[in-house]
């Protein structure tokens, strides 16, 4: 068997890993928020603001998406928080463009507003639920996770949002749904690259059912205490922190409950480089690279030393047991 699993699951941090006061903006308010009894409210009253039009696109001028403290172990890591402006400049987003910088260029031509997501397929509920309606679902929650991209680099980020297991329970799945399907919007004429070769649209990446229904795997819909920018994939994206970031699909429009494992974006423009699972796993190498290290966006610098990567990205302890049994080199 391939998994290990740490006795306590949680990395320690060194003092200098610790986010310093202040550098988190919105934390401190949210505690507030927290105190006050007014985080609830505050975004039921959110829901229905025009601000969801989110047209700024500077730092700290988005709509306010105040979220609780998280409960889901694993949720919080120590380390440094990402700065707002590279984790919400180096992207990818492939739907504006290849280079790490087009999302940010270019996003500001996603019409956010109105937003709907179909859940269908293999469940007994299905529903299209507008983004009002699902931001309502379930108590809005701060997680701070990180987030290992395929190609070799790392964030960590305040993400805003609920579990999707929460609305997996709200639409029933049915006893012979295996599979669960996330489709990203595919507009050719607010998406500029949508239509070249690139890759076949629309961006579509999938999950096993058990781990769609994992604590983990978190329905999105802000970070940094806003609501997401449309570079990050706004207003609704799946975090996914034990996966390479690919995995975690960007501006959804559609969820769909299958029986046979779908075929994911990646997976069919280069099935020998990413595989379905595409778990972070620092003993796999990509065909073309190593994956045993990364760098931490903002600690580039002549000194910066790369880090470690960890087994399903630190979160062996949580997600471990998922794939006990599994030859995760054959099971990339
Ligand atoms: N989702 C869509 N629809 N299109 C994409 O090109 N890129 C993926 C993922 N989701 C992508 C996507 C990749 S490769 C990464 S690393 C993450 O988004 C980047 O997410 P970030 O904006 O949080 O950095």
């Amino acid at each position: 068997m391939l998994i290990k699993t740490h006795a306590n699951g949680f990395d320690h941090p060194v003092p200098s890993e610790i986010t310093p006061q202040g550098i988190y903006r919105s934390r401190r308010e949210l505690i507030k928020l927290m105190a006050a009894g007014t985080a609830g409210a505050a975004l039921a009253s959110w829901a229905g603001r025009e601000a969801l039009a989110q047209t700024p696109q500077k730092p700290g001028k988005l709509a306010a998406l105040p979220g609780g403290k998280s409960a889901v172990a694993g949720a919080l890591t120590m380390e440094k928080i990402t700065d707002y402006k590279d984790a919400s400049s180096y992207n990818n987003f492939y739907e504006f463009g290849t280079d790490k910088a087009d999302p940010a260029r270019n996003a500001h031509t996603l019409v956010t507003k109105p937003w709907s997501v179909a859940v269908e397929g293999l469940v007994k509920n299905p529903k299209t639920f507008t983004l009002e309606e699902l931001l309502k679902l379930s108590p809005q929650e701060e997680r701070i996770y990180r987030l290992r991209c395929v190609e070799g680099w790392s964030m960590v980020i305040p993400w805003v949002g609920y579990s999707l297991s929460e609305l997996i329970k709200k639409v029933e799945p049915l006893g012979n749904a295996k599979y669960v399907e996330f489709i990203t919007q595919a507009d050719p004429k607010t998406m500029p690259f949508v239509g070249s070769r690139v890759l076949d649209w629309p961006y579509v990446e999938a999950l096993r059912l058990d781990e769609a229904m994992h604590p983990l795997a978190l329905l999105t819909f802000g970070m940094y205490g806003e609501v997401l920018p449309n570079q990050n994939g706004a207003p609704v994206r799946m975090v996914l922190p034990w996966k390479y970031g690919f995995k975690s699909g960007k501006s959804i429009v559609k969820i769909r409950f299958t029986d046979k494992q779908p075929r994911t974006a990646w997976n069919k423009s280069a099935a020998q480089e990413y595989g379905f699972y595409s778990n972070v796993n620092p003993s796999v190498d990509h065909p073309r690279w190593s994956q045993a290290t990364e760098r931490r966006i903002g600690e580039d610098g002549l000194f910066a030393k790369k880090r470690k990567t960890l087994m399903f990205n630190g979160y062996e302890a949580q997600v471990g047991q998922l794939y006990a049994g599994m030859d995760l080199k054959k099971d990339f």
